[in-house]
């Protein structure tokens, strides 16, 4: 698999901005990576691999994102081997994959467990970062300029190799730099070199970011500068106060990932992310202090910070395993900032997220952690998300970023909302109303109108696992494509004095390549003659009509 230079060049795997938003291009395509990430330790071995890769097939994946450690590419210094990376790229080519690597460095979750033994027992060579006392923890100091440079040596050489064994093939389409970055155990490094560089001005350039988008920062971020006076020069305690710590390590860190990824990017220049241990919400200061999570990681505070000092950096991702996935979401999805979630859960809340994270954020991935774990594949929802998803990727590709598509996910964040009346059953449910084409839609969570039935009704056949979600897109006036699971959708019109508003017609149906392929047109009972359409607990899509007549012929 020798690349053929010259004819890939233009041809890599890149971000391209549409419509203010961004895109992953693979091959001349707009891509969105169905991923799952597996164990840490899964991709260390090819045979460990062998009975995984035809799992992830069956689940619909387009990609896998696989772990390859510094330790194992150079167990000795300037020696690299790279079987490993040959043999993951061959099974993933082998079963139609495309792949993500992710680079364990310098850290992996705050700790420097993946360095070579060379790196791990040359303490002074590779000097750890101490907390207040002067102790060494367990990670290396992010302002070793030693670890900076084998780093990037491993990583640069990593980079050569991807793009001459691929470079004409685009299996692996992006990679993550690090793991998971942030000092534990300490809101900042106390070592003699980062004291150093503690003691000096803030960098001019995270000043100048902060003036020129000062009314974009996140709140967290403002209000640490604004409460110790807006400054526009001095040292990181008189321009951040109380916050300094964080901040310092923040912009520390990132340098250092940034020159990691540029040093890669010589090479060859596919899009580069990093993923964040979430630390506290940007609504909720009180949830854990820095250094009680990875102080100066990509968090959602943190992020202008990381904007600013690493622009490397394609794609700052969280990892997602809060209750309040939405609200990471919203937190992650920026103008400078596509939306990518290479961890979160993987049970049937997996299967929900994806068409809240496409939808609503015109997300550009997602990706389970611990994929290799679901054995049965064809029983996981997930499977049936992504096939639904997958055939429908031309038509979500066209409509990012036009305001036509939204996604919603009931992660306990909604009210209740309206009595609706199903198998005769009425309930309040939790829901919402948005415009969305030239109709207001009103959506309805059915999982209480479930438990109701269930009531009323015992072995009542609905199994309420996966949340409630949808992803809708208006492709016309008056008709909507709409994919998800357990919700009822009606149609109301924007204005409801003069005009009503009627199903016309509702088709179930799958998409293939963008081209919808119909199947039973739904009609009577399946649609409440002609009231609403229903989303039952299986990821289904639906083509909808309706049109709209006047209440009165005067
Ligand atoms: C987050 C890390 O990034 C993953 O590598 C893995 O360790 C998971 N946590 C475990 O839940």
């Amino acid at each position: 698999m020798v690349g053929d230079a010259g004819d890939f060049i233009m041809d890599i795997p890149h971000l391209r901005r549409v419509d203010g938003r961004r895109q992953l291009i693979v091959d001349g395509k707009p891509f969105i990576i169905l991923g799952g990430e597996v164990h840490n330790s899964s991709s260390s071995s090819l045979a460990y691999m062998e009975p995984i890769w035809p799992r992830l097939v069956s689940l619909n994946l387009n990609t896998v994102l696989l772990p390859i450690s510094w330790e194992l590419i150079e167990p000795e210094e300037g020696k690299f081997n790279f079987n490993l990376v040959d043999g993951l790229i061959e099974g993933a080519r082998r079963h139609n994959l495309k792949i993500i690597f992710l680079w364990f460095g310098t850290w992996k979750n705050a700790v420097s467990s993946y360095v070579p033994a060379w790196v791990k027992t040359d303490q002074k060579r590779f000097p750890r970062a101490q907390d207040a006392m002067g102790r060494n923890l367990d990670a290396i100091s992010c302002f070793s300029e030693n670890a900076l440079e084998a780093d990037s040596r491993a990583f640069k050489s990593l980079m050569r190799h991807i793009l001459e064994v691929d470079g004409g093939h685009h299996i692996v389409i992006m990679v993550q730099v690090e793991n998971e970055v942030g000092l534990l155990g300490s809101s900042r490094d106390h070592n003699p070199l980062a004291e150093e560089q503690f003691a000096k001005p803030v960098p001019r350039e995270l000043i100048n970011y902060l003036q020129s988008n000062v009314r974009s920062l996140n709140p967290y971020l403002r209000c640490i500068w604004g409460g110790a006076g807006f400054k526009t020069s001095g040292d990181w305690r008189e321009v951040f106060g109380a916050g300094a710590d964080e901040v310092f390590m923040a912009w520390h860190f990132a340098r250092y990932v940034d020159s990691v990824a540029a040093a890669g990017k010589v090479e060859y220049p596919l899009p580069m992310f990093v993923n964040a241990w979430l630390g506290p919400s940007a609504y909720a200061y009180e949830e854990g202090r820095p250094g009680e999570y990875p102080s100066g990681g990509p968090v959602a505070r943190m992020l202008d910070v990381w904007r600013a000092a690493a622009p490397h950096i394609d794609i700052i991702s969280p990892d997602i395993y809060r209750e309040d996935f939405s609200s990471v979401c919203r937190e992650y999805d920026r103008l400078d900032n596509p939306l990518f979630i290479p961890e979160t859960f993987r049970d049937e809340r997996s299967a929900a997220y994806i068409f809240y994270a496409i939808g609503q954020h015109d997300a550009i991935g997602f990706s389970p952690f611990g994929i290799d774990d679901i054995l049965e594949p064809e029983k996981h929802p997930l499977s049936e998300s992504y096939k639904v998803l997958s055939g429908m990727m031309p038509l979500i590709a066209k409509f990012y970023g036009t305001g036509r598509m939204m996604g919603f996910v009931d992660d306990g964040t909604y009210g209740y909302h309206h009595v609706e009346s199903l198998w005769r059953v009425r309930a309040r449910v939790r829901g919402f109303s948005c415009e969305l084409g030239d109709y207001q839609l009103r959506i309805g969570f059915t999982r209480d109108l479930a438990e109701r039935a269930r009531a009323v009704w015992p072995g009542f056949p609905y199994e309420d696992k996966v949340p409630a979600s949808g992803l809708i897109i208006a492709v016309g006036s008056d008709e909507y494509i709409v994919a998800g699971m357990n919700f009822m959708l009606r149609f109301l019109p924007k204005d409801s004095f003069s005009l009503n508003v009627g199903i016309l017609h509702v088709e179930e149906g799958v998409f293939r390549d963008g081209e919808w392929v119909p199947g039973r047109r739904l009609n009577g009972d399946e649609t409440g003659h002609g009231t609403y359409v229903l989303f039952d607990d299986k990821p289904r899509v639906r083509m909808v009509k309706v049109y709209s007549y006047r209440l009165s012929d005067s």
